[in-house]
């Protein structure tokens, strides 16, 4: 049984595809252990509560500087002693001494085709403004591995999302959404689940 813990700040809308996937059997011997969000408000909380999830809330904001919140996150997940670390619309930086504790162990979905759109200042709705003031006609989403860099981690999976005329960032969020975000994310956690993919010099390559 592959035991999680889902990062979120927001909307949660990832990890209700990630829920779904579980009653729905898409994702298999996954057991979610907590939900953490840094945003106290955050709809996900909500979900997870709805789901008998532990719910839990870590804000920066509640410690005297960056390093003591990032001591504090990397040791209440330790001390939670999950397998794999699920961001799902987690708008924090991970603290490098979380991402040396849970190498290849923490995964990411990104809504852009990586490397395009990705990096510093690129997250949620800002990637798809950024997508559309550089008009190009295809973007998508990107499942990944997180390592010390920002979005550079080892690539799990990717999925294109045509850009249409007349899109605002808000209707290519969704699309994005839609298309590929809540089908690769779940579908990532349930190949790790089943061992379906390794990490091998720095590249995703499928086990069988
Ligand atoms: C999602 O689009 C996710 O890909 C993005 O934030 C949104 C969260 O939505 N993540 C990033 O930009 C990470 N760099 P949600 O809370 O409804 O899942």
């Amino acid at each position: 049984m592959l035991k999680i813990v889902v990062c979120v700040s927001g909307g949660g809308t990832n990890l209700q595809a990630i829920l779904d996937a579980l009653e729905s059997g898409r994702i298999t011997d996954t057991e979610i252990l907590a939900v953490i969000s840094n945003n106290p408000g955050a709809k996900a909380l909500d979900r997870a509560r709805d789901h008998g999830i532990p719910a839990i809330c870590l804000s920066p904001k509640q410690y005297p500087d960056r390093e003591a919140f990032n001591e504090a996150f990397t040791e209440n997940l330790t001390e939670l002693g999950p397998d794999l670390v699920v961001l799902a619309g987690f708008l924090v930086r991970i603290p490098p001494q979380m991402v040396a504790r849970f190498s290849n162990r923490i995964i990411n979905i990104h809504p852009s085709l990586i490397p395009s759109f990705c990096g510093v200042g690129y997250y949620g709705l800002k990637v798809h403004e950024k997508v559309l003031e550089r008009g190009v006609k295809v973007t998508g989403a990107t499942v990944h591995f997180v390592n010390e860099g920002m979005d550079e981690g080892p690539i799990i999976a990717q999925k294109a999302v045509e850009v249409e005329e007349g899109d605002t960032p808000e209707i290519l969020q969704r699309r994005v959404m839609e298309q590929a975000e809540w089908i690769l994310l779940p579908r990532a956690i349930d190949d790790i689940a089943n061992k379906r993919i390794r990490v091998v010099d720095n590249v995703v390559r499928s086990c069988s």
